[in-house]
């Protein structure tokens, strides 16, 4: 059983290796009292938990809450903020009822006056040792109950002494690895551009003294894709609040009689094996459950992109050229990115009127797709569905379908306007739209694209309370049309992509197969992105391209493509301008990479070493009984080599054939992991993979 009640007051959340205890304590309050390693006697936990009281410090908030309302006289940071309709915004709970079944339990936290209610549901995943929590709030009554917060979650943790790591960065410099203890007041983490966006992603990391193998990490991702807010307070009494959820910044929502409200969910995690052990817990489940079910077993296919190829200037003739030639190589997905429709030229014109350009496909895209076909690959598209630019027959018709507000000029970003995806009328279109392009053309793949941010809060005709659903509206109805595109077309695979990285989080892999992680190609900037990157989210979801060597750097075309081959191999290289040896060495490696990439893409993944600390990079994949390393040298040094990479996660008496830099070596699992494999890395931009295999 994953869920254990002691007498109806101390509720314990099981999986493998872990536990997570809440009870209700003395003075009614629904109270966090343990997280960690497994305990199993949860009646030892039956002690008072009480701390003094003097009239500055009550208990309320002293409290380490399960889901802490504002009011009261609490001062930390709360979960739950409402104003009832006589202008009373103190939610005061009480635990009224659960209800439990083998892995799921729910806490009713009731108002004592108000018909409210507060239900705290918990799924315990007991294999991956993870959590999902989210909430639900019911108005029950007869009058409107305002939400200014609703958090999905809210974590304790016992002491102060945690040091928190988040993803700061921006276009091309994304999952940017910051770490600052959290000593002393509140760190805030959060988004308010209406998408995930890059410079926060929404999760919290707060560990012990972790390092890659041992210490302890607490963490929590969010699965939402818009304004997301995350804090973290050191509190006077020795523990650690985090609140993590909806931004409440310009959030309302309105409940009205019988309306409820439920949040997205959270998903978290106790390592005490470091920051390992995070990243595979949480990599477990996105495969296990969350990835969308068509393609969560299978590899992703090698593709190539025209982005860098040619830029806006798509033309069907030289698109079946580099088609040609893709599929020569091995490539097994051709994607058309931005400039193929009506008018669009270069980024100032056409988001908005998706059809194929008569200059650019003078006999349809259909030509271009057949030519496709015929050479054995599938075909796809880039699109970005919620913008619109102002020069456009889009906008011309519909001038009104934007977000705005009335007296001002309306903001650009990248040329473009939103789309108010809060009218009914622009969901409909949007949906038909995207319906009508794949039922017209046998499209396999989308890359939908977003790039740039919510601007203007503003809807037509709507003023305080309900002017602020819009950002949760037009959430809930982005994912309302990627989800029925979805269940019209289930056969084509959609990549997530925001100017970049974007839009990487849990609620887009609900809905989306893979995420573009970054516009930055440069190899070198790319495997830091990508190290960042592994703590969160897994290889098969991190779309990764070599391209040209952009003009900062010249990188080997063999460093650049062992590091796209530790993701989801795509080719974003001008093909048409290769020489022939670099086609023959794309080809030799892709045909490597079909290989190895069930071990990448679905392999447990260790990070064994760091630019920053070691640097080299190396990074091991283990799936069964076979195991594939990459590492990459960035500078030479003189009479450094060889460099030992020691290997993890191997059975210490099991034998390894080792594959490695053309030697072939036996050795027993215990010399791996603890003596290492020796490799020669040479001069600036250097790279090798190894191949294990278990033979007994
Ligand atoms: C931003 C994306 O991140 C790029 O890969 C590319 O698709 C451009 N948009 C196209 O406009």
């Amino acid at each position: 059983m994953a869920i254990n009640i002691y007498q109806d007051k101390i509720f314990a959340l099981q999986t493998k290796n872990n536990s997570y205890l809440l009870k209700k304590d003395e003075n009614g309050l629904l109270s966090h009292v343990y997280w960690g390693k497994r305990i199993d006697c949860i009646a030892d936990f039956d002690e008072t938990t009480q701390r003094s009281e003097n009239s500055y410090h009550l208990h309320v908030d002293q409290t380490m809450e399960e889901y802490a309302p504002f009011g009261g006289m609490r001062y930390k940071e709360t979960a739950l903020k409402l104003e009832f309709c006589d202008g009373t915004k103190d939610f005061r709970y009480r635990l009224t009822g659960y209800e439990a079944d083998e892995n799921r339990l729910e806490l009713i936290l009731e108002d004592v006056f108000y018909p409210c209610r507060v239900r705290l549901i918990y799924q315990v995943y007991e294999a991956e040792d993870i959590i999902r929590r989210h909430t639900v709030v019911e108005n029950f009554g007869t009058e409107d109950i305002v939400l200014e917060k609703c958090a999905s979650a809210q974590f304790g943790l016992a002491g102060c002494d945690y040091r928190s790591i988040q993803f700061n960065g921006t276009w091309a410099k994304e999952f940017f690895r910051q770490e600052d203890s959290v000593r002393g007041g509140k760190k805030v983490y959060e988004s308010m551009r209406g998408s995930t966006a890059h410079v926060a992603n929404p999760c919290f990391i707060l560990h012990r003294e972790a390092d890659e193998e041992k210490g302890e990490v607490y963490f929590g991702l969010l699965a939402y894709s818009g304004n997301f807010k995350v804090t973290v307070e050191a509190t006077p009494y020795d523990w650690t609040n985090v609140v993590i959820g909806i931004n409440d910044t310009d959030f309302s929502w309105v409940l009205k009689p019988g309306e409820s409200l439920e949040t997205p969910a959270v998903y978290a995690g106790y390592s005490a094996e470091g920051f390992t052990g995070m990243s595979q817990r949480l990599h477990r489940i996105q495969h296990r459950y969350l990835m969308p079910k068509k393609l969560a077993d299978q590899p992703l296919k090698v593709l190539y992109n025209s982005w860098y190829a040619t830029y806006f200037d798509v033309r069907c003739e030289e698109q079946k050229k580099l088609a040609e030639k893709a599929a020569s190589i091995g490539v097994e997905l051709f994607v058309v990115d931005d400039g193929w429709f009506l008018g669009r030229k270069d980024d100032t014109r056409a988001l908005g009127d998706w059809t194929p350009d008569p200059d650019k496909f003078p006999n349809g895209l259909n030509e271009l797709i057949d030519h496709v076909k015929s050479l054995g690959m599938e075909f796809g598209l880039w699109i970005e569905p919620e913008m619109v630019n102002e020069n456009s027959r889009l906008y011309r018709e519909h001038p009104d379908w934007i977000y705005r507000f009335p007296n001002r000029s309306v903001l650009k970003g990248r040329n473009q306007y939103v789309l108010d995806l809060t009218k009914e009328e622009v969901v409909s279109w949007m949906i038909g739209m995207l319906d009508k392009l794949l039922s017209d053309h046998d499209i396999r793949y989308l890359k939908w694209d977003m790039n740039r941010a919510i601007g203007e809060n503003g809807v037509y005709g709507k003023h305080s309370a309900e002017h602020k659903m819009m950002w949760h509206t037009h959430m809930l109805n982005f994912y309302r049309v990627v989800k029925t595109l979805r269940e019209r077309h289930p056969d084509v695979e959609i990549e997530a992509c925001a100017s970049g990285g974007g839009r990487a989080d849990l609620g887009a892999m609900t809905y989306f197969d893979e995420y573009w992680t970054s516009d930055n190609t440069d190899p070198l900037d790319r495997l830091s992105i990508q190290e960042s990157y592994s703590l969160l989210y897994p290889a098969k979801y991190m779309r990764a391209w070599v391209t040209d060597s952009p003009e900062e750097r010249k990188v080997s075309l063999r460093f650049a493509l062992h590091a796209a081959m530790c993701g989801s191999l795509g080719i974003g290289c001008n093909l048409n301008a290769l020489r022939r040896e670099e086609l023959e060495l794309l080809k030799e490696q892709i045909t490597v990479y079909k290989k190895i990439r069930m071990t990448v893409q679905f392999g447990e993944l260790y990070r064994l070493k760091s630019f920053e600390t070691d640097g080299i990079q190396a990074v091991e994949y283990l799936r069964g009984a076979e195991g594939v390393v990459f590492a990459f040298l960035p500078a030479g040094r003189y009479g450094k080599n060889p460099y030992c990479v020691k290997l993890r996660g191997l059975r210490a008496d099991g034998t390894y054939r080792v594959n490695c830099q053309g030697r072939v070596l036996e050795k027993s699992g215990a010399y791996l992991m603890e003596v290492g494999i020796k490799i020669q890395l040479h001069g600036d931009y250097d790279s090798c993979m190894i191949q294990i295999n278990n033979m007994v």
